[in-house]
C-alpha cells in the first residue's frame, strides 16, 4: 500500500504501546507474535496472564516480550476506577458501576490509553464495533475542534503494473445518517486520512443524483454539505453531488458533468449514510478485488480503531500498524 512502509519508518524511529483488547484471541496471538519480531511496536494485551500464555502455546505463537496486563489483578485499578468515575459525572450511578464498566476488556483497555499507559487500541475481533467504539466516545472524547467521530476505510487493489491503487471511503461505519455538517466533517477529515495514505484527494461526495439531475431532500442535503465543504477547504478538489460512475469514470463524467475538477478521478468518497457507505465499501471489497483497511476512527483524541470480526491475522497486523502509527 502506498505509505504503509513509510508507516513502519515511523514506527521504528519511535515504538509505541497498543493495546489488544482481545488478548487470547488466535488471530491477535499471531498478529502479537509477528510484531514483537518486527521489533516496532510493543502489544499490551489485556487478559488473565496464564489463559493468554495457555493461547499462545496451543496455537504455536511466540508471545514473549508481550506485556499482559489483566483487569482482575492490575495494580493501578482504583485510580482507573477514580478516572473513570470523573470523566463519567453524572453518567454513572455509583463507583460500584464505574468498578464493574472499567473491568470489561473494551473499557479496560480504553481506559490503558487515556492513562497513557498505552498509545493507541485495536479491538473488535470478538467486539461488535458499537462495543469497540462506545468506550472511546465516552473516555477519549472528539479531539478540540472537532464534533463527531468519523470513519473512514483505505481500500487497496493492486494493478497489472504493481502500483497500489488507493481510495478512500467514509463514512462507512460509525455515523448513521450524518447531518449536512457531519457530511462536511467527514469529508475533511477523510482528505487528511486520505494524504496520510499517500493519496492527493480528489473527494466526490455521492448520490443517486449528478449535479441536479435527480430532486429529493437527500440531494439537497449532500449538495449542501458539498459546497458547505468547498467553502470551507477551497484549496481541496471537492465536487457534488456525484453518481458514483461521473465519480470514476472519465467516459461518464464528459457526458454528466464535463467541468468538474473531480468527476471521473475521484479516489475518495462520500457517502450520504452509513447504508451506502458501508454497502459501498463492501462491494468494492467483496467484487471489486480492493483490500479494506479499517475503519480507521477519524476525530478522537487518541488512535483506537475497530476490526471486523471476520478478520484474518494479516489484517489485524495491519490494521495495528496503522493504528499506531497515527498516534
Ligand atoms: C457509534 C455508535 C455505537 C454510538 O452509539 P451509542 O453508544 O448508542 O451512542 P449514544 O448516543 O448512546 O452515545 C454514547 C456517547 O457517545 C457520544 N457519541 C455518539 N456518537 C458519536 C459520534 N459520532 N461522535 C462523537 N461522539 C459520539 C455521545 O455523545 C455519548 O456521549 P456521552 O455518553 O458522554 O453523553 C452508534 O453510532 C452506532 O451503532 N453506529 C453504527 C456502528 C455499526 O454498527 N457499524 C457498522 C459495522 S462496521
Amino acid at each position: 500500500m502506498a505509505g504503509f512502509g513509510m508507516l513502519i519508518d515511523i514506527l521504528k524511529k519511535d515504538p509505541k504501546k497498543i493495546v489488544f483488547t482481545e488478548g487470547t484471541d488466535p488471530r491477535i496471538l499471531e498478529a502479537s507474535s509477528r510484531l514483537l519480531a518486527g521489533n516496532f511496536l510493543k502489544p499490551v494485551l489485556v487478559g488473565n496472564p496464564d489463559e493468554i500464555e495457555k493461547a499462545a502455546e496451543e496455537a504455536g505463537y511466540n508471545i514473549r516480550g508481550a506485556e499482559i496486563i489483566d483487569p482482575d489483578n492490575f495494580d493501578r485499578f482504583d485510580e482507573m476506577v477514580d478516572l473513570f468515575m470523573e470523566l463519567r459525572k453524572g453518567k454513572i450511578a455509583s463507583r460500584e458501576d464505574a468498578a464493574k464498566t472499567v473491568k470489561a476488556a473494551n473499557y479496560f483497555g480504553t481506559m490503558l490509553v487515556k492513562m497513557g499507559i498505552a498509545d493507541a487500541l485495536l479491538g473488535g475481533a470478538t467486539y461488535s464495533t458499537a462495543d469497540t467504539v462506545r468506550p472511546a466516545l465516552q473516555v477519549i472524547k472528539t479531539k478540540p475542534g472537532n464534533k463527531i467521530v468519523s470513519s473512514c476505510f483505505i481500500m487497496v487493489r493492486s494493478n497489472a503494473t504493481g502500483d497500489d491503487e488507493v481510495l478512500c471511503m467514509g463514512d462507512c461505519a460509525i455515523n448513521i445518517k450524518p447531518s449536512e455538517d457531519e457530511l462536511v466533517e467527514i469529508a475533511l477529515e477523510s482528505a487528511k486520512c486520505a494524504k496520510i495514505f499517500g493519496v492527493d484527494p480528489k473527494i466526490a461526495f455521492l448520490s443517486y443524483s449528478t449535479l441536479g439531475s435527480g430532486k429529493g431532500e437527500d440531494v439537497d442535503k449532500v449538495r449542501n454539505a458539498c459546497e458547505k465543504a468547498k467553502a470551507a477547504a477551497p484549496d481541496l478538489a471537492i465536487d457534488g453531488e456525484l453518481q458514483f460512475d461521473a465519480a470514476v469514470s472519465p467516459r461518464v463524467a464528459k457526458t454528466k458533468c464535463p467541468d468538474s475538477p473531480v468527476a471521473g478521478y475521484a479516489n475518495t468518497f462520500i457517502f450520504p449514510d452509513i447504508n451506502a457507505g458501508n454497502i459501498g465499501y463492501k462491494i468494492a471489497q467483496r467484487l471489486g478485488g480492493f483490500d479494506a483497511y479499517g475503519p480507521i476512527l477519524m476525530g478522537l483524541n487518541a488512535p483506537i480503531n475497530d476490526l471486523s470480526r471476520g478478520c484474518n491475522a494479516l489484517e489485524v497486523y495491519s490494521m495495528a500498524i496503522i493504528t499506531a502509527a497515527l498516534a
